[in-house]
């Protein structure tokens, strides 16, 4: 099988990923906050780009039914229900509501590839769901990391390289040099993901403003075994009748 890497989404638009497989990473914090919801009962996860058309979605859902989510410069925005922190989304917060997501890199990265054939939210804390969605699924797959305002992050990086590296333990995976580099990333720090997470960019922003404890969420492998879906304009864990055939607890892939 295939796997092409895309290290930002800069220069990536709805066309471009219309008829693709493509995981869509944001270790810190996106993807993780959206398994975190999702496991702990939350609806759907609407992602917008843009905080007005956050609002203007929530606006037409019944308040009981809805919550406002996500970050600009890292903290809660003002008005809004939650932050980004994957701690905050706690079963009696989110169980059954609908959660109007907008954030600064990762949500604007998942709208984009809302005409995608198939489109996962990848994480560590979900690694062996999306390696073994990979593996059924087969053919060629995108990895799209949202990075940090249109540039690369070492942590999107190196998780795309762990999900390629752990792909090449089931089957031939022949990838380009983008998946290559990631590859030699996540070797790299596959000894320490948390001192890899807190030595980055974003993650030294996140330790600056009080989220130490969302650095160790982030970094725990396998620990919310979800496949987080696109479907239409919302996120939803996938359905037994949506492809692949899957079942958390039937792990085939060693990770
Ligand atoms: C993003 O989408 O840029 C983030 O997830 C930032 C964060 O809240 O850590």
């Amino acid at each position: 099988m295939k796997i092409e890497v895309f290290f930002s989404p800069a220069g990536v638009d709805e066309l471009s990923m219309r008829g693709r497989n493509v995981v869509i990473i944001d270790v810190l914090r996106a993807s993780t906050t959206i398994c975190t919801a999702l496991r702990n009962g939350a609806r759907e996860i609407v992602p917008t780009p843009d905080i007005e058309n956050a609002t203007k979605i929530s606006s037409n859902l019944s308040s009981g039914a809805r919550l406002l989510g996500g970050e600009r410069q890292g903290k809660k925005i003002d008005g809004f229900d939650l932050g980004n922190s994957p701690a905050e989304y706690t079963s009696d917060k989110v169980v059954s509501k609908t959660i109007i997501f907008t954030t600064t890199n990762g949500a604007g990265a998942i709208y984009k590839c809302r005409y995608a054939s198939m489109a996962v939210v990848g994480a560590f804390v979900n690694m062996s769901a999306v390696v073994q969605t990979i593996v059924e699924v087969g053919g060629t797959w995108t990895i799209l990391c949202s990075g940090r305002q249109g540039n690369f992050s070492a942590e999107d990086a190196t998780c795309a390289g762990m999900i390629i590296s752990k792909v090449e333990d089931v089957t031939e995976v022949e990838t380009d040099d983008a998946g290559m580099t990631a590859v030699i990333l996540y070797k790299h720090s596959k000894r320490s993901i948390i001192n890899m997470l807190r030595k980055s960019e974003h993650g030294k922003y996140l330790l600056s403003i009080g989220f130490a404890d969302d650095l160790v969420l982030c970094s725990d492998i396998d620990s919310v075994p979800v496949i987080p879906v696109v479907e239409g304009t919302g996120i939803k864990l996938k359905s037994a009748g949506s492809r692949p055939e899957s079942d958390p607890n039937k792990m085939a892939v060693n990770v």
